[in-house]
């Protein structure tokens, strides 16, 4: 079905582009609610102004910031101007290409509630000549999730939002997480969406999806025959996966108190790696095959008990030798919150592939290094010759999926070490992105957007994927309802989380598998 683009010669890797496929990305026009926030600021305008300079923006295009603020355009240009000095990815900002991206951003001041005000963004927008940029509407709700309903009922009534199930151009809806704080409230959240708007038009974020490392885990896995024989209970004892964060909650407290790490990360970032690292291979590459093998796999994950979990909080301490308050002192977090800031788990997951296996999983605020990756931990070596000997000094053979920062793969082996002894140790074959193609890693919504211009839904998390990932998250929570942190449930600020997670999960309802010990990412 893809063709090469031409003969490689010996020295040249055999390139083969899937580009071809993606639907063409028609002239639009972006409408950003939220357009004062923090969102908007440090990646939304980042990501515009980068697909701009790289020429991959539809032209012609407009983005229109809808926001309660009274603020002129130039006002919210220069906002916006000084926010990408601060968070663009290239720095200095180019200023001729800066200068022709702002001529097409206009500011909209209007209250979410007000009718009025839709209508007269309905009339701004179809005052653009040409027709495609009148109909072809991308609306980003960079918003409270609470404001959503209120949004699209006003957008649909306005004329604005017209529901269709075709998925060829129209209106689209960019939704941020968290959809929902619970099964309850994202079931309901989608039932009254879906009065509006057609499941095919709704493009719920999830940024970890658009990270590069991320996609490759795809390619990784289903592009490569020698892995697929490793990818199975058979080979594997376990996984690991972590998201690790050396940053606290720092102005987000308020935010951070309705929802804790189980429904700010677990229940979205971290079982979207995980679905991608353990789904069986799709039936082809369109959204809704990937989509119906991700849901597959979430659903198949055993409902965790009360002992396969930690949970934790941070206390004051030391990151990088920078002092850290604790997270009960933090601003606007209540002094007696049993909110955790940490949260390890152990899944297993009910299938043929991997029975048996325990997935842990973990994140936290404020641990050691900021630091994302999966590994695959394989069962040791039969025990004869070097095993026999070695005992559990031998290593298990590991592949980790190094996500961020220092993108890569790494599979590590046993070795000899040179000389005249005898000497084994673990030693690394290395994938570095860096080093094969150059530091050169887009920001996640710049993908993410260019992939909701052009309607492709792959890299966006579908209703029933939403709904079975709360199942698991709600289920994790309900073992903690009620129940105040106990004094094992802290960790300092700087360390691998409460003590409880450091040892291992290590449940014996199985025989094999449980991990030593987390293996900790080293940056
Ligand atoms: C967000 C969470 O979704 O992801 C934050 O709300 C977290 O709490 C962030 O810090 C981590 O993203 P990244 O891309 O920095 O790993």
């Amino acid at each position: 079905m893809f063709s090469t683009q031409h003969i490689p010669t010996k020295e040249e890797p055999r390139v083969c582009r899937l580009d071809t496929r993606r639907r063409k990305i028609t002239p639009c026009t972006i409408v950003i609610f939220g357009a004062s926030g923090d969102l908007t600021q440090r990646k939304l305008i980042p990501a515009l102004y980068h697909l701009h300079k790289e020429k991959q923006m539809p032209l012609p295009y407009r983005v229109i910031g809808f926001a309660r603020r009274p603020k002129s355009d130039e006002g919210w240009r220069s906002e916006l101007l000084e926010g990408l000095k601060r968070y663009s990815r290239t720095k200095p900002v180019d200023t001729e290409e800066w200068t022709n991206f702002a001529s097409r951003v206009r500011y909209f001041q209007g209250e979410f509630s007000d009718h009025e005000a839709y209508r007269n963004l309905k009339e701004v927008v179809d005052q653009a000549p040409e027709p495609q940029l009148r109909e072809n509407l991308l609306f980003y709700l960079a918003v409270a999730p609470t404001q959503y309903v209120e949004i699209i009922e006003n957008l649909s009534r306005s004329g604005l939002l017209k529901m269709s199930s075709a998925a060829e151009n129209g209106q689209r809806l960019v939704v941020e997480k968290p959809f929902g704080s619970d099964l309850h409230s994202a079931r309901k959240l989608c039932d009254d969406i879906s009065l509006y708007v057609h499941e095919t038009q709704i493009f719920r974020i999830d940024h970890y999806l658009g990270k590069e490392t991320v996609q490759n885990m795809m390619m990784f896995r289903f592009s490569n025959s020698v892995l697929e024989p490793l990818w199975n209970r058979q080979m594997v004892g376990h996984v690991q996966i972590t998201v690790s964060e050396k940053i606290g909650v720092g102005s987000r407290g308020g935010y951070y108190e309705e929802a804790g790490a189980t429904r700010d990360m677990l229940q979205n970032h971290l079982l979207q790696v995980m679905a991608l690292a353990a789904m069986e291979p799709p039936t082809s590459l369109e959204a809704e095959a990937i989509r119906d093998e991700k849901v597959k796999l979430i659903r198949s994950i055993r409902m965790p008990a009360a002992e396969d979990i930690v949970r934790g909080q941070y206390t004051a301490g030391e990151v990088d030798g920078e002092s850290r308050i604790a997270y009960r002192e933090e601003a606007k977090v209540d002094p007696k919150s049993n909110v955790e800031t940490f949260v390890a788990a152990r899944l297993l997951v009910d299938n043929w592939r991997w029975s048996g296996v325990p997935f842990y999983l973990r994140t936290g605020k404020n641990l050691p290094v900021s630091a994302s990756e999966v590994r695959f931990q394989f069962k040791r070596a039969p025990y004869t010759l070097f095993a026999a000997q070695c005992g559990a000094n031998l290593d298990q053979n590991s592949i980790t999926l190094r996500l961020q920062p220092d993108e890569g793969i790494t599979l590590h082996i046993n070795g000899k070490v040179p000389g005249s002894s005898t000497e084994i140790r673990p030693v690394r074959l290395r994938f570095s992105y860096d080093a094969e193609f150059g530091a050169y890693t887009p920001e996640a919504y710049e993908r993410l957007l260019l992939e909701a211009m052009a309607g492709d839904s792959t890299l966006f998390i579908r209703r029933d994927e939403v709904e079975s990932a709360w199942s698991i998250a709600d289920v994790i929570r309900s073992h903690w309802y009620g129940k105040d942190l106990t004094p094992e449930e802290f960790y300092p600020a700087g360390t691998w989380g409460p003590e409880s997670a450091t040892r291992p999960l290590n449940i014996s309802r199985i025989d094999y598998g449980p991990p030593s010990t987390w293996r900790n990412p080293v940056v």
